[in-house]
């Protein structure tokens, strides 16, 4: 049977996280209520001992959102263990992810703990947890740029302590996808080995733009949850993008040989919703839900697609809930897309206006980009009512 590999949606936590957005509980509902609908196995609700805002919309996403597990964050203190539990014990699926830095530099200058301090800290952590729920998950933040050995004792000790999921943060986005998959394998086969109630899971940020590979590198070296965020929002650079790491799962599963349990079809809403409430907008290019995702303009691709969309498309546009693929009319477009473009708003011409309005339409694309519809109409307006003049011209001579 084929493997799952569970998605961990941060969105309302650590994409929550990125500067300036600010997301109100209604707000938080109504995201996770589309990330239920999308079919993200866990939903990271946010950081209850963070505000008492944070503690109200976790608790409330506990109640109101069923389907997926609902986390909350917690550092390895009794009172935010303690809160986060209070946050999420009346979700169906609760579970309590605790975090605590591993490397020199976090060690040394952000917890001013001694490696010692930190295992005993985790251990308590992990265990007081264990408490509350059986679902706890335990991260070595910053994992990527720790000393592996300890990473791996560390985890090791979380493990018997009860955590059933380690997570492995590439909190800096440092980690190339050959050593992030190497670090991911040696936890796969020393913390895990053959204990099938543990899961391995990446959670990788973007700096280097390699959040998505490292992500995938981690799938082919056994991690079976993959954390990250709806349109790859994040501290700095981002996380994860949620929608490109499913889709490269779906479209390369003869590479990656697993299952998602993924609606794709709820993807577009998805990313829709989130830019939304959070004001950052999708860029053009974004992969899978970019406005160009699966848009043509130049007229050799535009002929291409107008015979059969595979030839420039990978995926269906439909299959992640996108209207379909879209012919943009350019300086780059051929005549192909210029008559399918005339023919979508009904405009039918005699072949020597058709050229006509063709060679205007260069024309203008090559001052201002995209011709809109309105401004094809207007082209061919220009262009008839020119030649109804010359013809006009030409028949009072005769
Ligand atoms: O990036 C990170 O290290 C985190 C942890 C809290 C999991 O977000
Ligand atoms: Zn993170």
């Amino acid at each position: 049977m084929t493997e799952q590999v569970q998605i961990f949606d941060s969105t309302l936590r650590d994409g929550e996280q990125a500067p300036g957005i600010a997301l109100d509980g209604d707000q938080k509902v109504a995201i996770a209520t589309q990330l239920a609908r999308l079919g993200v196995d866990v939903i990271e609700a946010g950081f209850p001992i963070s505000s008492p805002g944070d503690f109200e919309s976790v608790s409330r996403i506990a109640r109101e959102v069923e389907g997926p597990v609902i986390a909350a964050l917690a550092r390895t203190e009794r009172d935010d263990i303690d809160t986060a539990w209070r946050a999420i014990r009346h979700a169906a699926a609760p579970r309590i992810h605790v975090f605590m830095a591993t490397s020199p530099i976090h060690m040394e200058y952000k917890l001013r703990m001694d490696p010692g301090d930190v295992m005993a800290a985790v251990k308590s952590g992990v265990a007081r947890a264990k408490a509350h729920t059986d679902n706890v998950e335990y991260s070595p933040e910053d994992a990527t740029r720790s000393d592996p050995d300890f990473v791996i004792a560390v985890c090791e000790a979380a493990v018997t302590a009860g955590a059933t999921t380690i997570n492995i943060p590439d909190t800096v986005g440092y980690a190339t996808p050959g050593d992030y998959g190497d670090l991911i394998r040696r936890v796969v086969s020393e913390v895990k080995g053959t204990r099938r109630d543990v899961t391995i899971s990446a959670h990788c940020h973007n700096d280097l733009g390699l959040a998505v590979a490292n992500s995938l590198a981690a799938v082919e070296a056994g991690a079976r949850q993959i954390e990250g965020a709806i349109n790859g929002i994040g501290e700095r650079a981002g996380n994860t993008s949620i929608e490109e790491v499913v889709m490269a799962l779906k479209i390369r599963k003869d590479a990656f040989e697993v299952d998602v349990n993924i609606t794709t079809e709820e993807i577009y809403e998805s990313s829709r919703l989130v830019a939304e409430h959070t004001g950052y907008p999708i860029q053009y290019n974004k992969a899978i839900v970019g406005r160009n995702a699966f848009a043509h303009e130049s007229g050799i691709h535009q002929h291409g697609v107008l015979r059969n969309r595979a030839t420039y498309e990978i995926m269906d546009p439909k299959a992640v809930g996108a209207a379909g693929s879209s012919i943009i009319i350019g300086k780059h477009s051929g005549r192909a897309a210029f008559k399918f473009a005339l023919d979508r708003i009904g405009i039918q011409l005699d072949p020597s206006t058709f050229e006509a309005a063709f060679r205007r339409m260069k024309e203008i694309a090559d001052q201002s980009g995209e011709i809109p519809d309105s401004q094809l109409r207007a082209i061919v307006d220009e262009v008839v009512s020119g030649i109804e003049v010359l013809e006009g011209v030409a028949s009072s001579f005769q």
